[in-house]
């Protein structure tokens, strides 16, 4: 028979030891090899005492039931190795903590369930012999049952986290088990990518993935005079003898290099059993970062994103990146000056839904260059002249429309001359220039716009010279020549 008097020197011992486990081994200390072996097996300790209280809490839903009388003293017994067992998962697990890499945050709460449930434990056999009466009681059997399960599950799903991950546990499992954990998508919460026009690459997936896999180990706190990966300024304050990172070379930077040797090498980073290891995913960002000129203000929607990047960011939430013209903040256009400019017969389109920006299409253009055009300056993109009647003085107004990505003037009997108003046009990418007097006098201004990527060049006075100049000066435009095209 289990006396209050043995609970009571049990419950007492219990507490000591977990005071002592806690205040003993010191959490960034390191142990010696044996104990750190013995630390390896916590995952397999820990399940003795889960079996032992869920036997214990069988037996008692027996009893309750009047299915099979069980005597209390036997309940009693489990409870009490459940408390000494616990002891010993609790003593494995610090020294496995000791070893490092594992996310502070979680490991805390894994250990406070830990500690918690061996307790509990101790506490309830030392309560059901001083005040079986009570115990008895439906409430607080409920009650004390129900926290030791809660401790198990929630402890246990948290131990897998921390081996396995985030998502681990939940993975297969039924919406509701999800939902009562409190996991969501682990692919979405990782990085914040919904508004890429305002997350920097450092801020938004770089210093997350560092957080995650690096800082552990290389945290603010400095350890053995150790690199620090846990914030800018501690990246940024870095200096070894190696450059740990060196803009626009990735291959140069300590940071790539230590991610990239291959499975065994000495080097390697995070180190391996040590620590989970980082995906091919994550080293390819790092890598992209440091790429991309390793900035901290760098936004990722001014980014080049290559295929392999882009996928990666996809699968992790990346929202629309808007570049050009659809980044800038456009206001609505003033739609009585839009109706006025109808009433003289230009066309006025609004480009896109939920966009502010208008094509315009006129074919007299004194009613198309007018004062209530001034007002539309910031919004109109698209600009059809095709068959009006244009002339090259007119073209220095094209100056006034600073967003103008498409033009088009064929059909006109322009010479070319008035195209250097095209200079000032920085985000211009179309110009068709069809059947006009374009000649190669003009190419020149042409040539200027870097941005172009595509210039129509048909039934002009344009030589094939002058279209091999302007192939060379704009590689990446597409130059159409219609019958000139060889
Ligand atoms: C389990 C602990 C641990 C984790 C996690 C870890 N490191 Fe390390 N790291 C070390 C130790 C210890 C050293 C120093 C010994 C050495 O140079 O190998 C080191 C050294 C380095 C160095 C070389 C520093 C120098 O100046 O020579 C780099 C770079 C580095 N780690 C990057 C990383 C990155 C990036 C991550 C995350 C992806 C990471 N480490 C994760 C423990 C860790």
């Amino acid at each position: 028979m289990i006396s209050n008097r043995f609970a009571k020197w049990n419950l007492i011992a219990i507490s000591a030891l977990l005071l002592l486990v806690y205040f003993g081994i010191e959490t960034n200390g390191r142990s010696p090899e044996l104990l750190r072996f013995f630390g390896r097996l916590h995952p397999a300790i820990v399940h003795f005492p889960i079996a032992i209280i869920t036997l214990a809490l069988i037996l008692a839903l027996l009893n309750r039931f009047r299915w099979v009388l069980i005597p209390d003293n036997v309940i009693n017994i489990c409870l009490i190795l459940g408390s000494w067992t616990g002891v010993k998962a609790i003593l494995a697990g610090s020294w496995l903590a000791q070893t490092g890499g594992y996310p502070a945050d979680i490991l805390f709460l894994h250990k406070v369930i830990g500690y918690g449930a061996t307790s509990l434990c101790a506490a309830s056999v030392f309560f059901r012999t001083s005040h079986a009466a009570m115990f008895k009681k439906p409430i607080v059997g409920v009650l004390t049952w129900s926290l030791m399960v809660i401790g198990l599950v929630v402890g246990g799903d948290l131990g897998g986290q921390i081996t396995h991950g985030k998502g681990y546990v939940t993975q297969y499992a039924p919406g509701f088990v999800v939902s009562v954990l409190g996991h969501s998508d682990p692919m979405k919460e990782r990085f914040d990518l919904s508004e890429p026009g305002i997350t920097t690459i450092f801020e938004g997936i770089i210093l997350p993935i560092l957080t995650e896999k690096c800082s552990s180990c290389h945290g603010n706190s400095p350890r053995e005079g150790r690199l620090n990966l846990a914030s800018r300024e501690g990246i940024k304050s870095n200096k070894g003898d190696d450059p740990l990172i060196v803009a626009a070379k990735p291959e140069e930077s300590l940071l790539f290099q230590r991610l990239s040797l291959p499975e065994g090498h000495e080097d390697q980073m995070p180190p391996p059993l040590r620590a989970k290891p980082i995906s091919f995913a994550d080293v390819e960002l790092i890598k992209w970062w440091i790429s991309e000129g390793a900035s901290f203000e760098q936004l990722i929607s001014d980014s080049h994103i290559s295929t392999t990047v882009g996928t990666i960011l996809q699968a992790y939430g990346l929202g629309e990146i808007r570049t050009g013209v659809f980044a800038l903040n456009i206001p609505v256009p003033d739609s009585a000056k839009v109706n006025a400019i109808r009433l003289k017969g230009v066309g006025i389109d609004i480009l896109a839904e939920g966009e502010n920006l208008v094509a315009v299409t006129c074919k007299v253009v004194s009613s198309c260059f007018s004062s209530e055009m001034d007002s539309l300056s910031q919004q109109v993109t698209w600009l059809d002249l095709r068959g009006s009647d244009v002339t090259d003085s007119d073209l220095n107004k094209l100056s006034s429309f600073p967003h103008l990505t498409r033009i088009n003037l064929s059909d006109t009997s322009i010479n070319g001359s008035g195209l250097a108003a095209l200079g000032g046009l920085a985000f211009l990418e179309y110009l068709n220039l069809y059947d006009t007097k374009i000649s190669d006098t003009s190419l020149e201004h042409i040539t200027a716009v870097k941005t172009l990527t595509a210039v129509y060049l048909w039934q002009t006075a344009v030589t094939p010279e002058g279209i091999s100049m302007l192939r060379a000066a704009l590689p990446d435009a597409e130059i159409d020549t219609g019958e000139l095209k060889n």
